[in-house]
Parts: structure tokens; sequence; C-alpha cells
């Protein structure tokens, strides 16, 4: 089989790796900020056309204010040198997750990078911010309940193409792959309806020591399955 086209991440193991080393969770998450970027490198390098990361969960918040304040630090410094990364990779840029419940300064920030990287088309990348997939869909959902009682779609017009428009990923096409770092083997929350025929990879290696050699093995296992949709 080819290289995937599409590779979702849940980036797991920051806090665990810090830990390890004696230093703060949120020494972890800046680490772990590194590996994104060359991982976003590598990627195109690799051929694939589509990266999707999970950033922050809609979980997330409950973990401490300190932590929660720390992450949202570092994803705003992140989407600042996003336009450099995003020139020099060719990259579109695109945030899904409910956002209106960021701070308005950090929303005007994800709709600059969004806007100013929408022409790039080497690699599409999306990063989810206070994304969780049941909100997805129960936003999703309400979004075409309103359509249907507006009368701008009829109930027997709604197929799984029309529902997949409504989700925060419309356009984009679903994961061939995900990976998984760390160690656990769960989905917490992410794509669970575009994940639905996906390969799955779990690594053990923690989020901030994953490179572009664990990517090249992922994708190598990738390309030894045999892909089947339900067929014989
Ligand atoms: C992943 O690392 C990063 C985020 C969830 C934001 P964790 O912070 O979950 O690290 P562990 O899993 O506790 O080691
Ligand atoms: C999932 O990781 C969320 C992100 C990677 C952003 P978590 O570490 O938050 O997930 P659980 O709590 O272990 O399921
Ligand atoms: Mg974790």
């Amino acid at each position: 089989m080819d290289t995937p086209k599409h590779i979702a991440i849940i980036m797991d193991g920051n806090g665990r790796w810090a830990k390890k080393r004696g230093m703060p969770r949120t020494y972890g998450h800046t680490m772990g900020a590194k590996t994104v970027e060359k991982i976003c490198r590598a990627a195109g390098e690799q051929g694939v056309k589509y990266l999707t990361l999970y950033a922050f969960s809609t979980e997330n918040w409950s973990r401490p204010d300190m932590e929660v304040k720390a992450l949202m630090k570092l994803l705003g410094s992140y989407l600042d040198n996003c336009l450099e990364t995003a020139r020099e990779n060719q990259m579109r840029v695109r945030v899904i997750g409910d956002i209106t419940r960021l701070e308005p300064k950090f929303q005007e920030q994800i709709k600059a990078v969004e806007e100013a990287s929408k022409d790039y088309d080497r690699l599409h990348l999306t990063i989810a911010i206070n994304y969780g997939s049941r909100d997805e869909m129960v936003r999703g959902m309400r979004k075409l309940a309103c359509d249907v009682r507006d009368g701008k779609l009829a109930p027997e017009e709604i197929s799984e193409d029309r529902f997949a428009g409504y989700l925060d990923t419309a356009g984009i096409p679903d994961p061939d792959l995900l990976i998984r770092t760390s160690g656990e083997q769960r989905l917490s929350n992410y794509l669970l309806w575009q994940l639905a025929y996906s390969e799955f990879y779990f690594t053990e290696k923690p989020w901030p020591d994953f490179d572009e050699e664990e990517l090249a093995k992922a994708i190598d296992a990738y390309s030894n399955r045999e892909r089947r949709y339900g067929g014989v």
C-alpha cells in the first residue's frame, strides 16, 4: 500500500516525559511543540498531504488552571510562528474545534493564519483546539436542524455525505492512519466519525521523542497492512 494521504495524530505523553526527567509537565508541552515543527516538515517530505493534530481536547479544560494557561500560551506562540512555517512548507493551516471558547485575541490569530495560508497546497495541517468529537457532532447537528427548520434541507436529503459537511472537517478527506503516542490505546473523543475505517498505529514513544524516523516507521507499518472496507 502507498503512503497514507491523511495522518491524524493524538500527541500524547508530554507530561509523563517531563515527569521522568524531574521537570514540570509544561516543560513537556514546550518540547512537544518542537516535535510538531519537526513532524510537519517530515510529513511533507514523506509525501503526506493532510496532517491533523490533537492539541487540546474539550476535556482538557479540567486540567489544573496553570497547565491550561501554559498550553494556551504555547498554542498562541505556535500560531505566531506558524505563518513563517506555513510559507516555508507551503502549508495550509486550519483549526477544528469550538474556538468560540478561546480568548478573542487567540480567535483572531487563528482566523489570520487560516486566511493567510489558504492558498498553500503542499501540506494541509489541521490543528484540533478545544476539540471533542461529540461536541463537533452536536454542533453540526444543531446547524443541520436549523437548516431543516428554515426549509434549506429536507429530512430525506440527510445522507452520510451531507452530515459530514456539517462537521468541522468538512472538505477534508477522512484519515487513512491514526497514530497515538505514549502507549495509551483509546480515542479520547478524537474524530469518532472520521476514523470509521482508518488504520490505527500505537507506539510507546512519548510525543516529545517522536521524530522523522518514528513517522517513517508508522507509515511503513501502514503500507504493509491490507486495508479492508467491509468486503471480503
Ligand atoms: C499530551 O500530553 C498533550 C495534551 C493533552 C495537551 P499529556 O499532557 O496528555 O501528557 P501525559 O499523557 O499526561 O503524559
Ligand atoms: C488526548 O490526550 C488529547 C490530546 C492529545 C490533546 P489526553 O492525554 O488528554 O487523553 P486522556 O485523558 O489520556 O484520555
Ligand atoms: Mg495524556
